[in-house]
């Protein structure tokens, strides 16, 4: 049974820390057979703010999820046909990215909109965090992409038999997370071992759960979800 995987990157630096610790995820994710990945950068993409005006909620139509037309389009798309979605950020004063924020804002499209409300219900998600330091921030950013996860009602996944973080895949993106810096290696969470396992762990549940729910919604509807 193949499974669709979409991750998002809501770092604004393309090819960044928090988009190859994503990318290590995806690939646990595909060495588990027949899953198929979608990495999706929010960096340069044009991704307005909700601005709050209810259009969702009574004027969807098909393919056509909010007012505002901008590259949140290709994502509204990619999380339909995904059965489960990753969301990682860089840590911003310790909670996701604005980048981040914005998209996730915009999700409210799949929770109450006319047509697409509900969208996200049983999907998998999991969250991923980057940051310098490996305790500035790390877990309250995790808990900011976990509260829409669940408030998108999305399944949970996080890593298990790793020794990190309870709520996601945590990575640190200086020496060791003490905030050394070093000059000949700009992309160090790649060196962060430790992050590393709770990465890979996660994909390999997230597959997991998302094999468990998708032949558990074929069961009970004789067709799949
Ligand atoms: C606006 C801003 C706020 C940040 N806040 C934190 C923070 O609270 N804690 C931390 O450890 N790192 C913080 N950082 C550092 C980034 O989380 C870190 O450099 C991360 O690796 C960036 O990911 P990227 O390489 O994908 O851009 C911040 C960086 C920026 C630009």
């Amino acid at each position: 049974m193949q499974i669709d995987i979409l991750g998002i990157c809501g770092s604004p630096v393309k090819g960044g820390n928090t988009e190859v610790f994503l990318s290590e995820c995806l690939k646990a994710t595909e060495a588990e057979g027949d899953v198929n990945t979608k990495l999706i950068s929010l960096a340069g993409k044009d991704i307005k703010d909700c601005r709050h005006c209810n259009w969702c909620l009574r004027k969807q139509e098909e393919n056509k999820f909010c007012a505002q037309q901008d590259d949140m389009q290709e994502i509204y798309q990619a999380m339909v046909e995904a059965d489960a979605v990753l969301f990682a950020s860089p840590a911003y004063i310790g909670r996701l990215s604005g980048y981040m924020a914005c998209m996730i804002d915009r999700l409210r499209a799949f929770v109450y909109g006319n047509q697409y409300g509900g969208k996200l219900k049983n999907k998998v998600g999991g969250a991923l965090a980057v940051a310098w330091g490996r305790n500035s921030g790390l877990e309250t950013t995790l808990l900011s992409l976990v509260s829409a996860i669940f408030i998108l009602g999305m399944i949970p996944v996080i890593p298990l038999a790793s020794p990190g973080s309870p709520f996601g895949a945590a990575g640190v993106s200086s020496e060791g997370g003490t905030g050394r810096f070093n000059r000949e290696d700009k992309l160090l969470v790649l060196r962060d071992e430790y992050g590393l396992v709770g990465a890979r762990g996660l994909g390999k549940r997230l597959v997991e759960v998302t094999r468990l729910l998708k032949v558990g919604g074929g069961a009970l509807s004789g067709q799949g979800r």
